[in-house]
C-alpha cells in the first residue's frame, strides 16, 4: 500500500513537472535562440525535407527520422508523415550536381498532378523546392553552432512536443493548403479577411491571416519579381534547433514510426 502511495505521488509530481515544462516552453525555446514564432517557422520549413536534405546535417540520417513532413502524394489518405521520406529516384547516383538530383526528384513526378503541390507545373515546383533549400541551407549554418553548443535536454524536449508548440498545427495547415488550394486562398481566403477586418474576433481569423497570400502563376518576369520575393532564405536558427532536437535525441522511434492519431480516418 505504501508503495502505491509512493509511486502515485511519483507520478503526479512527474505529470506537474512535464506541464509546467509545457507552459514554460516558449520562454524555454527563445533562451536557447528560439523566436516567438518557432511551430510556423519550423512546420513551413521542414514540410517538405527528405533523407537527401536531412544528411547534410547528419549523414547517417535513414527514413527512420522523427522529422514530420507533409506527404506530398495528395492522394494519399495520410496527409502528414511522421518522418521525412527519401525521394531520391534509383538514378540519383547519375548525378553529381544536388541541383540534377533535384531536378530528377520533380520531372520524376511531372506527370501526376496529384503529387507535391496542386496547381503547381513543373517550373513553379521547382522555384518551389529550391526556396524550401535556400531555407534549409540558412538552417545547417546554425545547426552547426548547435553542434558545438548542444542544447540542453528541457531544450529539445520543447522543440520536439510538435502537439504543442505549433509545429504540427503548421504542418497541417501546409498539406491543407497543398491539398486545397482553391478552398484555402483567394476568393475564400478574401472573404474571410473581409469578415476578420469586419469583426477581428471572428473564428478563424488568425488561421486565415497566417496564411499568407496566393502568388500568380509563374510565366512572366513579371511574376517571377513577385514570386523571388517569397523565395529567399530565413532567419534558419528555429528551424536547426528543431533539426538538431530531432537527429540528435534518442527517443523510442518505433513509437514515431507507427500511424498516429493525426492520421486517423474520420467522418464528416
Ligand atoms: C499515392 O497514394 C495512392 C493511394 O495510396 C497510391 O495508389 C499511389 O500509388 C501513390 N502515388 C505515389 C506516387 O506514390
Amino acid at each position: 500500500m505504501r508503495n502505491i502511495i509512493v509511486i502515485l505521488f511519483a507520478l503526479i509530481s512527474i505529470s506537474k513537472i512535464a506541464s509546467s515544462l509545457e507552459n514554460d516552453c516558449p520562454a524555454i525555446l527563445q533562451s536557447s535562440g528560439g523566436t516567438t514564432e518557432f511551430g510556423i517557422r519550423v512546420g513551413h520549413a521542414i514540410h517538405s525535407l527528405s533523407v537527401r536534405n536531412l544528411k547534410q546535417f547528419k549523414p547517417d540520417v535513414t527514413e527512420k527520422n522523427q522529422v514530420p513532413t507533409v506527404n506530398l502524394n495528395l492522394t494519399s489518405d495520410i496527409p502528414i508523415l511522421s518522418y521525412a521520406p527519401d525521394r531520391t529516384t534509383p538514378d540519383s547516383h547519375m548525378f553529381l550536381l544536388d541541383g540534377s538530383i533535384i531536378l530528377d526528384e520533380i520531372l520524376s513526378h511531372m506527370d501526376d498532378k496529384s503529387y507535391n503541390l496542386k496547381n503547381y507545373n513543373p517550373l513553379e515546383q521547382i522555384v518551389h523546392t529550391f526556396h524550401m533549400e535556400e531555407i534549409w541551407a540558412a538552417a545547417l549554418i546554425d545547426y552547426r553552432n548547435f553542434e558545438i553548443n548542444p542544447p540542453s535536454d528541457d531544450v529539445c524536449q520543447c522543440a520536439l512536443d510538435i502537439e504543442n508548440n505549433g509545429i504540427l498545427m503548421k504542418l497541417r495547415q501546409t498539406a491543407l493548403i497543398i491539398r486545397e488550394p482553391n478552398l484555402m486562398l483567394g476568393y475564400g481566403q478574401y472573404r474571410a479577411k473581409q469578415q476578420c477586418l469586419k469583426n477581428p474576433s471572428s473564428p478563424g481569423c488568425p488561421f486565415f491571416k497566417s496564411i499568407g497570400n496566393s502568388l500568380p502563376p509563374l510565366d512572366s518576369a513579371k511574376a517571377w519579381k513577385r514570386w523571388k520575393m517569397d523565395s529567399g532564405a530565413m532567419n534558419g536558427k528555429d528551424t536547426a534547433l528543431f533539426l538538431y532536437c530531432a537527429l540528435n535525441t534518442n527517443i523510442n522511434i518505433e513509437k514515431y514510426y507507427q500511424n498516429f492519431e493525426w492520421n486517423k480516418k474520420y467522418h464528416y
